[in-house]
């Protein structure tokens, strides 16, 4: 129950480190579940409570797990699990990638069907025709699908819609499993390029990760791993949008660029000056930022996650900015919190429109979902007077020491316990 207290209108000014990706370390660690040798994940998020929630889920399916600061090491206790339990699926919707790597290894696979969410329906069809494409029956139980198959067999997939999980469980599949597999229109996102790497490293050949056709080359038998996981392009962005709306000058340490693009180039529009170079993004801003509309979509395509982020900077824009959301159904619960800070926003369908103020004011509040905390955070940054932002343990999903790290370049943010 905890509740962040911001006390706003402090320019930001200094560096700030980012995490490993979150989106990255999720499947990773899952794709552990390919090897019965030992595997290290370094720079991983583990103050992140879905990074807890993998570590739980993972030792359920019958690995041992030992977290050693950002090192997370996973080591075979004998026989693996083949049913992810319904009280971590409930919690964390990734737990369904537990499906990828236990039907290739096992041919059976049993996992309870994610409930819908804050921010959309969210089905996992993709995944399932994929994986009945590799020759797997299905059937659903008391709200479990149970997936089987002798042995999968490689073969070319094609994705009716880039969906990063789908992707990625399919990937996974598809590194255990003899022969050439290809999946067309498949999503694009750094996270996904990480985890070809790590896949790669178990001993698949993977070439293509990153772009629309991926091709894994599997084998039945894959071995161990070190891997560091990317840095957490996501935080970083957020770190920016930050900055923009607070004001002030800010290196973002740990971030690459290249992952970052329609973001960068958004800001730029904005008026924010951004440099970077390797392992670095820094950027200044004095002033309102103009308006930028913005249209989310797949990588390369300005990221769904920072939708939230964009709306709440554009809250102070000189003028008025269109936002399209077209990955989720129902990523617009943070507006009606944003407008109690005095934010004017109107809403209808998939598309927002944003009229810029020159001042919002603190007031009290409470995060729907992870990005829509966010975005309470970064309005609050720039908001006149103090804010308090409940349900917290949203945030908590997706940003590690979120208040520590902000306060390190100047921010007054306090965690009420
Ligand atoms: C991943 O979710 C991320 N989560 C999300 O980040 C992110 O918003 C999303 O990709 C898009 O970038 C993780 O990586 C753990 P999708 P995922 O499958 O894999 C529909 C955050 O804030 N769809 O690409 O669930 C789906 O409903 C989180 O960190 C189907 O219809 O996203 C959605 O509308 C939130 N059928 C769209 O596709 C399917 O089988 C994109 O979903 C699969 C997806």
């Amino acid at each position: 129950m905890d509740r962040l207290v911001i006390e706003g209108g402090k320019r930001l000014a200094g560096s700030i480190q980012v995490s490993g990706a979150k989106n990255a370390a999720l499947p990773i660690l899952i794709a552990t579940l390919l090897t019965d040798e030992p595997c290290v994940v370094e720079n991983c998020p583990t103050g992140l409570r879905d990074i807890r929630t993998t570590v739980r889920l993972l030792e359920s399916l019958g690995k041992k797990v030992t977290v050693d600061g950002a090192a997370v090491r996973v080591e075979s206790t004998g026989s693996l699990k083949t049913q992810a339990p319904y009280d971590i699926v409930q919690q964390m919707r990734a737990s369904v990638l537990a499906a990828g790597p236990l039907l290739a290894r096992f041919g059976l696979v049993r996992v309870p069907i994610p409930g819908g969410c804050a921010i959309g329906l969210r089905p996992i069809d993709i995944h399932l025709k994929g994986f009945e494409a590799m020759g797997a029956r299905r059937i659903a139980d008391q709200g479990d699908i149970i997936m089987s198959a002798p042995r999968l067999t490689a073969g070319v997939l094609r994705l009716r819609f880039p969906s990063v999980g789908a992707t990625e469980n399919l990937m996974m599949a598809a590194a255990a499993t003899p022969g050439r597999t290809t999946i067309k229109n498949a999503a694009r996102e750094p996270e996904i390029e990480d985890l070809g790497r790590f896949l790669s490293k178990l001993g698949a050949k993977v070439s293509g990760a990153g772009s629309a056709t991926v091709v894994v080359e599997g084998k039945v038998k894959l071995s161990g791993a070190r891997h560091k996981v990317v840095a957490d392009r996501i935080e970083a962005g957020t770190f920016l949008i930050a900055t923009a709306a607070a004001r002030g000058k800010v290196r973002v340490l740990g971030a690459e660029a290249a992952h970052l693009e329609a973001v960068i180039a958004a800001l730029r529009k904005a008026g924010a000056k951004i440099g970077s170079g390797r392992g670095w993004i820094e950027i200044s801003m004095d002033r309102r930022p103009k308006p930028v509309a913005v249209k989310t979509a797949p990588h390369p395509g300005f990221p769904t996650d920072l939708q939230a982020p964009w709306m709440a900077l554009m809250t102070l824009a000189t003028g008025f900015t269109k936002v399209r959301e077209t990955v989720f159904e129902n990523r617009f619960m943070h507006a009606a919190e944003l407008a109690r800070m005095g934010a004017q926003i109107a809403v209808s369908g998939s598309a927002a429109v944003v009229a810029g103020v020159e001042q919002l004011s603190g007031a009290p509040s409470m995060a729907s979902d992870l990005r829509a905390g966010a975005a309470l955070l970064i309005a609050a940054l720039a908001a006149k007077g103090r804010t308090t932002i409940q349900r917290v343990y949203h945030i908590d999903r997706g940003y590690e020491a979120v208040e520590r790290k902000l306060a390190r370049v100047g921010a007054r943010v306090e965690r009420v316990k």
